[in-house]
């Protein structure tokens, strides 16, 4: 299946069920958000989400995360440029992706809470857009 129908039916699925996806993803999101991750993230955090040693973190544990949506969608949206960033101790700066759509980037920040052993649950593109600048 072409990606671009893949985001096709996660974001009509978002549309009629978004209650349900607020707690618990629909497969179909999981499977793009994982391929967005691929394309975008992990070139440089790995696409098992172990980063590279003082490069850039592993995304295992994440503070950003696990904590209020926010903080994984700014760090998204601005990069090393979002508030708190700049962790000490990586080489490497992370881009801003405020390029990707809201639900681009809520299906990214969706798959990196719930795997690599996160547990911060589902992010929605109603949550992406008040945090843009
Ligand atoms: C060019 C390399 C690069 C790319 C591409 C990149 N990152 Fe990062 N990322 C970094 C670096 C370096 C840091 C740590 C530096 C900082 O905090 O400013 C970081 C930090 C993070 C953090 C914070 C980790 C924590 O401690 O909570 C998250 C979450 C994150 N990135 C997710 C992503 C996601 C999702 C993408 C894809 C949309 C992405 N990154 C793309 C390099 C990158």
């Amino acid at each position: 299946m072409k990606v671009s129908k893949l985001i096709g039916s996660a974001l009509v699925c978002a549309a009629f069920s978004a209650s349900i996806s607020a707690q618990e993803p629909q497969t179909g999101q999981v499977q793009t958000g994982k391929s967005l991750y691929e394309d975008n993230c992990a070139v440089c955090h790995q696409f098992d989400g172990g980063g590279v040693p003082f490069m850039q973190p592993e995304l295992f544990g994440s503070k950003r995360a696990n904590s209020p949506k926010g903080g994984v969608i700014d760090m998204i949206l601005f990069g090393s440029a979002a508030e708190g960033a700049g962790q000490s101790g990586f080489t490497n700066e992370m881009p801003g992706f405020e390029f990707l759509t809201n639900e681009e980037i809520a299906l990214i920040a969706t798959y990196v809470r719930i795997n690599f052993e996160n547990n911060g649950g589902a992010v929605t593109a109603d949550d992406v857009q008040p945090r843009r600048k």
